[in-house]
């Protein structure tokens, strides 16, 4: 695969699929990419470096492109060790380069080198700053917690290319394979909690003419950039993807499991989308992301101990923690002497906003009755209003 991305832009990065688990957590068994990026010039500049694994990968890789040039600068757009594990040894083969960063890069720069001085080559930069690096024309947009304090974007003016750090970032190999699905469980996952700081990047880069996004993860976005602009839009925004339906579940004894069949039965055969999540089972960022790819969520689980069953609290926790909103909510709970999921669920979801939880929740007690089957066609009929 060429890593020539335009005229003067090169792919340098690496890939990596024997990692075990994402930022310690996520399972990405398309393994994932360390983007960085090396701009030829007048001035030779790279953007970002790699994971610690993959540094003489990484160096080798620049150095094969440049021949006898040295690179001039390195952009620290993101200080998350996948990214910036690579800056001790980097200055080591080019020690006369700048580092451009702004404050909280070189702060974070201290704390993961404590042994090492970088005074010398460091160069800070501020919001919305413009540089000319040699015969380019650079433009740093500074995108706070997008998903760390430091993060910024970098823009090349001459080729109109926006480096965008995590943002726009997905899982897997860097290739044309469907982009949606993993790059929704990346951003719910990792930061859906900070829409606000979202909405406030896309602000910035609406004012910019963009021809292609160069992310720190995942492919290149050179076509259809509304597309990624619109789905990020509506991801921070909070606001479902689609009309649709996700049923987690727990179930101990398979009882509450019937529960969630019969319901999805009613609701196929009313033509509505439905995904089902047992949450002991599943890749719960999965589960996760498609809670809030769609309009519906029902929640379906055994009281346990009086609270809920301890997967169900974490997946709840884990879309309260992301604020979870504007969706459509309804219960299902079992219990087998004094129900209480119910409670817990609503408890836990207390500081959600706008949802609109369902008054037509169903308790069974051990195994549906006839009525509890009534109750769940009711809570199909309901769910068909709000999403057909
Ligand atoms: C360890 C354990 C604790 C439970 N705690 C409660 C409880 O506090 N209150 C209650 O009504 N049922 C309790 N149950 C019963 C479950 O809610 C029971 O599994 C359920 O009613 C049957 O549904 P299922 O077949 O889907 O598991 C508990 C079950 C287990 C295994």
């Amino acid at each position: 695969m060429s890593n020539k991305i335009s005229e003067e832009i090169y792919k340098v990065g690496v890939y990596d699929n024997i990692i075990d688990l994402f930022e310690g957590h996520y399972c990405v068994p398309d393994g994932i990419t360390y983007n960085s990026y090396l701009l030829k010039g007048e001035k030779n500049i790279v953007i970002d470096t790699v994971d610690k694994n993959y540094i003489n990968q990484w160096l080798h890789n620049i150095n094969d492109l440049l021949n006898t040039r040295v690179v001039d600068y390195l952009i620290i757009q993101h200080m998350e060790p996948d990214h910036s594990a690579g800056v001790e040894k980097f200055l080591e083969a080019y020690p006369n380069a700048k580092i451009i960063g702004n404050i909280f890069t070189f702060n974070m720069l201290k704390q993961y080198f404590p042994e090492k001085n970088f005074d010398n080559n460091i160069m800070l930069i501020s919001d919305n700053q413009e540089i000319i690096i040699g015969d380019r024309d650079i433009k740093f947009i500074f995108a706070p917690m997008v998903h760390w304090p430091e993060v910024f974007f970098t823009y090349d003016k001459k080729s109109k290319t926006l480096f965008s750090a995590d943002a726009f970032g997905r899982f897997g190999k860097d290739d044309n394979s469907e982009w949606t699905d993993e790059a929704r469980r990346y951003y719910i996952g990792i930061v859906a909690k900070y829409g606000t700081q979202v909405q406030s990047a896309l602000g910035k880069i609406s004012q910019l003419d963009i021809k292609r996004v160069c992310p720190l993860h995942g492919p290149i976005l050179d076509d259809n950039l509304e597309k990624y602009v619109h789905i990020y839009d509506l991801w921070s925004k909070y606001l479902p993807e689609s009309k649709g339906v996700v049923i987690a579940y727990t179930s101990v004894y398979g009882h509450t499991k019937q529960s969630v069949e019969l319901l999805a039965e009613e609701l196929r055969d009313k033509n509505i989308k439905c995904e089902i999540f047992d949450m002991c089972r599943c890749d719960k960022s999965i589960a996760v992301a498609s809670a809030f790819k769609y309009s519906n969520l029902v929640i379906a689980t055994t009281t346990y101990n009086m609270d809920i069953f301890p997967e169900m609290r974490d997946f709840v926790e884990s879309l309260v923690l992301r604020n979870y909103q504007n969706r459509n909510v309804a219960i299902i709970e079992n219990g087998t002497w004094a129900p209480n999921a119910k409670n817990v669920i609503i408890a836990l979801l207390k500081n959600s906003p706008n949802l609109n939880i369902s008054g037509n929740s169903v308790t069974i007690k051990s195994s549906m009755t006839e009525d509890n089957k009534q109750q769940i066609r009711n809570l199909a009929e309901e769910i068909a209003k709000q999403v057909l």
